[in-house]
């Protein structure tokens, strides 16, 4: 049985702008007070886990510990079965020291030279902790394919070349409305709405 949040405040531990944006826009409706972790200067633990869960979990576990209240972490990257599920818990680092997702999107893109499986997933993973430890998470997953070359100023990291199942535009391309409603942390957050909130 998972804890209720209704009312509490809570650590958002994610550094990333367009990921905090859009889990904060997301939460919007339920009333917990967000505090960032910039705002409590957290720092930024590695993520040194093989897998979404555990990527999501050090970084809750962590932000929870320092802060003393319940804390909210994301971990999240895209998925493609043609490259055995890279890049995966390893998509943010795909930009290299850069940090510039058109290298990003350029490598899966000449990865997938030849091949024709062009499907795509992307996950996301939330993990809610409490400071004494206690930890859940929610995995949410958004399934489509990969386009060339990228299209949109939209969204943020590999949304300009992947369009969702039942789209023709790439999430970098669709209002935004839209894409926090069918997204991979859309999912995820339903969950743990359902089963935090209600
Ligand atoms: P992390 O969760 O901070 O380790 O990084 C996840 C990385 O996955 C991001 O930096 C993006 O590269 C990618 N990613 C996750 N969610 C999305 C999304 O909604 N759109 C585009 N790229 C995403």
């Amino acid at each position: 049985m998972t804890r209720r949040l209704d009312g509490a405040k809570l650590v958002l531990a994610s550094h990333n702008p367009g990921k905090a944006r859009e889990i904060a826009a997301l939460l919007a409706p339920f009333g917990a007070e967000i505090v960032s972790a910039a705002a409590l200067r957290l720092a930024e633990p590695e993520e040194t886990g093989d897998s979404f869960e555990a990527n999501a979990a050090l970084k809750a576990r962590a932000a929870a510990h320092t802060a003393g209240l319940p804390a909210l972490a994301d971990d999240s990257g895209l998925v493609v079965p043609a490259l055995a599920g890279q890049p995966g818990i390893y998509s943010a680092r795909w930009t290299g020291p850069t940090k510039d997702f058109a290298i990003a999107m350029r490598r899966v893109e000449d990865e997938l030279k030849g091949k024709i499986d062009r499907s795509a997933h992307f996950v996301a993973v939330l993990a809610l902790a409490w400071p004494d430890g206690d930890l859940k998470t929610f995995r949410g997953e958004v399934h489509g394919r990969l386009v060339w070359p990228p299209r949109g100023e939209r969204g943020f990291g590999y949304d300009p070349m992947f369009v969702p199942d039942g789209y023709e535009e790439t999430f970098g391309e669709m209002d935004p409305d839209l894409k926090h409603a069918i997204s991979h942390r859309a999912a995820a957050f339903k969950r743990l709405v359902a089963a935090c909130f209600r």
